[in-house]
């Protein structure tokens, strides 16, 4: 990918203002949109997803004192750490993500080198579309261009979860960081999460994803996340599994009397969820309109009603997503408990789509969603001088 000047220039001029000369190094990670798939990737399932054309930027130039000076320009603050005494620091979590990685990386044995750096980022905070994961991995993507190594796309991916795991303590699956580091121009991934291997799959012409966000806060996220993902090991383990991917949809239907009512309503959601990605490979190819409609509605069904991940802001944009002009399906993304979703539109019919959806949903919240189309981009990268 090759640097886009309007977007550069400010960025240099910030570089500029801040650090004084030129950035020497500039390296992008997208965000993601999960397709199908909610809450498959620590179960070890399967996740169809999108790397978006919505990324995190950084400019660098290396420094020679093992210091690295970071101004986010977003939210305009800065921090600074040394490669050699690297602890997380109150008060600017964003800082974490890049200090998780630098330390992960560290104890890889790989070669760190210090740098100032402007980082800039078109992905949304806090809306589900792993804005972290982004930071994580262009922060990753940095220490390779400047150390003259480099790691495959699916080892990044692994060390930069372990830094929001071990170092920002969300305990996330794999799902956000493999997106940003493998993801394709062109096309989504169909990603199985038990083995790490994934296979792009090109959705037909027609298709146009577009991302709706509710804009209300996933305040439950963090908790409620961890609680699922206990229930789904509870689940596995009272079934005598290794995971919740290693039983079919039949076999659980028979033995959901061995679990306790709720965990049951849990593992029936991530079982079925897991044939429904398989399902949506296969129909956003085709362009199979019935089963895009049927899968994506069981989707936000089984969310809302096994899973429990669901919000009232998130019934009222399925209710106006559902309703508006060249809609083929919806539903939920991310993490889900609010923040964004994503509808399969008509090409040619997205912007009346988004005019119909933005009137409905605030009429019904007073509340100002963001909708936006959004394409394939590529994954994790060093970009070219234009
Ligand atoms: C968050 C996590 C991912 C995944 C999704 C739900 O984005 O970071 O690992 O579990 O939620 O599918």
């Amino acid at each position: 990918m090759t640097i886009a000047p309007d977007r550069s220039g400010e960025i240099t001029r910030c570089f500029r203002q801040r650090f004084a000369g030129a950035p020497t190094h500039w390296c992008r990670a997208p965000g993601r949109v999960d397709l199908m798939g909610s809450h498959t990737d620590y179960n070890l399932g399967y996740v169809l997803t999108l790397s978006i054309d919505r990324d995190t930027w950084i400019a660098a130039r290396p420094r020679t004192d093992r210091v690295v000076r970071l101004w986010s320009e977003n939210l305009r603050a800065e921090s600074t750490f040394r490669l050699d005494a690297i602890a997380a620091q109150a008060g600017r979590r964003w800082s974490n993500y890049v200090r998780g990685v630098a330390k992960v990386l560290r104890g890889e044995g790989l070669a760190l080198t210090g740098f100032d750096g402007v980082i800039h980022s078109t992905v949304p905070m806090s809306s589900g579309l792993s804005s972290s994961a982004a930071l994580e991995c262009a922060t990753a993507t940095t220490f390779e261009a400047l150390g003259g190594w480099k790691l495959d796309p699916v080892t990044k991916a692994l060390l930069c979860q372990q830094a929001e795991n071990h170092f920002v303590g969300v305990n996330c699956g794999i799902l956000d960081q493999y997106t940003s580091c493998v993801g394709r121009e062109g096309c989504a991934l169909l990603l199985d999460c038990r083995d790490l291997s994934s296979r792009p799959v090109r959705l037909a012409e027609r298709i146009q994803i577009v991302i709706c966000d509710t804009k209300s806060k996933r305040q439950l996220a963090g908790s409620e996340y961890g609680l699922r993902r206990a229930q789904c090991e509870e689940g596995a383990r009272r079934l005598g599994l290794r995971a919740l991917r290693e039983i079919s949809v039949e076999e659980l239907h028979r033995r959901e009397q061995e679990l306790p009512a709720e965990v049951a309503k849990r593992c029936r959601f991530i079982v079925e969820e897991n044939q429904r990605v398989l399902g949506l490979a296969a129909a956003l190819p085709a362009f199979d309109r019935a089963a895009i409609r049927e899968l994506t509605a069981a989707s936000f069904r089984g969310a809302c009603e096994l899973y429990e991940i669901g919000a009232p802001a998130m019934h009222v944009m399925m209710q106006a997503m559902l309703a508006a002009p060249g809609v083929i399906g919806a539903r939920q993304a991310g993490a889900g408990f609010g923040g964004c979703m994503v509808a399969f539109v008509e090409k040619g019919s997205a912007d009346a789509f988004a005019v119909f959806v933005r009137k409905h949903y605030f009429a019904a919240t007073e509340t100002e969603p963001e909708i936006y189309a959004v394409k394939a981009a590529a994954g994790a990268g060093v970009m070219a001088e234009p």
